[in-house]
């Protein structure tokens, strides 16, 4: 199989396309720094069958335990302290003594990490830099050329990388939202940790996710060469709209693909339509800050 042969293998999820490797294997994990073209301080998530192995590779303590049993499998990843240093390579953690850990919830991931039988590193399947690909074709076109295997899951159905959360200390921060949103985790764990964290997450660029057109938020309208990807009833052109119906969730799940369907277009500039910032659409407004070059 490709992955114990340590080559790359396109997968899906339900957040977003990864390209897997096997954790444990320095040279296979190398060549996903070098597909991406991704900085090497850049820690990668470990993609594991269930809790019990996400145990023996890192140490949970009661919040992290709680936050495991209420999420997995889904979209949601736990750095804690590393337990089995081998099992997740130190390339693969960039050198931390932490690890980011996630039980993925789509049935092909699960597929893959049981058939391997070990920790999966993947990192989304875009090349840095570059919107994560939710398609098949886009995860393809990405990064398809060095991978030895792809796996076609169809659309992923959440389109916004994993929440990432870091269980350290007896404190939990939120370092990246996603759809398991700030207020599901307090929901479970309490008020979180306020703390500067998330700038310092490794991979946190400020210009991330960006396509090649210029991207501007907040926006109510687009100049006739630009396209406006809209939110809620009658803004925008229906083809161009994140969510006609202003749905926070299927605006996430088109928020990638549209963006890059209208770069294809060569407009002179994407704008974006403002989008709430409850819920799911921290997440969102995070991505779109980003795409935008601005520091989150
Ligand atoms: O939804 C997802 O999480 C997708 C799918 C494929 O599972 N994967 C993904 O991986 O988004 P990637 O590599 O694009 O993002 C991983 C994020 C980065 O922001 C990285 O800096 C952070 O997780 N991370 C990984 N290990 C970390 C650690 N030990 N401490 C802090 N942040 C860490
Ligand atoms: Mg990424």
């Amino acid at each position: 199989m490709a992955l114990r042969a340590g080559q790359l293998v396109i997968m899906p999820t339900e957040t977003v396309y990864g390209l897997a490797a096997d954790a444990s294997n320095p040279e296979a994990v190398a060549r996903i720094f070098e597909a991406k073209g991704r900085p090497r301080f850049n820690p990668l998530i470990a993609h594991v069958a269930d809790a019990v192995e996400a145990e023996s590779i890192a140490v949970f303590d009661s919040q992290a335990r709680a936050l495991a049993e209420a999420f997995w499998p889904g979209p949601m990843t736990i750095v804690a302290p590393v337990r089995a240093r081998d099992r997740v390579c130190d390339l693969a953690r960039a050198g931390l003594d932490s690890v980011a850990i996630r039980v993925p919830g789509h049935a092909k991931a699960r597929a893959v990490i049981s058939a391997f039988g070990g920790p999966v590193v993947a990192p989304s399947a875009n090349r840095s830099g570059r919107p994560s690909p939710t398609t098949f074709a886009d995860a393809v076109e990405e990064t398809g050329a060095s991978a030895g295997a792809a796996v076609d899951g169809g659309r992923c159905a959440v389109g916004v990388e994993s929440t990432v959360v870091s269980v350290l200390d007896g404190k939990v921060s939120l370092l990246r939202p996603g759809s398991v949103t700030r207020e599901d985790l307090e929901a479970v764990v309490g008020p979180l940790h306020e703390s500067d964290q998330g700038h310092r997450s490794p991979g946190r660029l400020a210009l991330h996710y960006a396509p090649d057109a210029p991207v501007t938020i907040n926006a109510t309208e687009a100049p006739t060469d630009g396209i406006l990807l809209g939110f809620g009833e009658g803004v925008g052109d229906p083809r161009w709209s994140l969510s006609p119906k202003g749905d926070l969730r299927e605006a996430a799940a088109n928020l990638f693909r549209l963006l890059r369907e209208a770069d294809r277009t060569r407009p002179s500039a994407i704008w974006v339509s403002p989008i709430p910032t409850h819920g799911l659409g921290e997440a969102i407004n995070d991505r779109l800050r980003r795409a935008a070059g601005f520091v989150g």
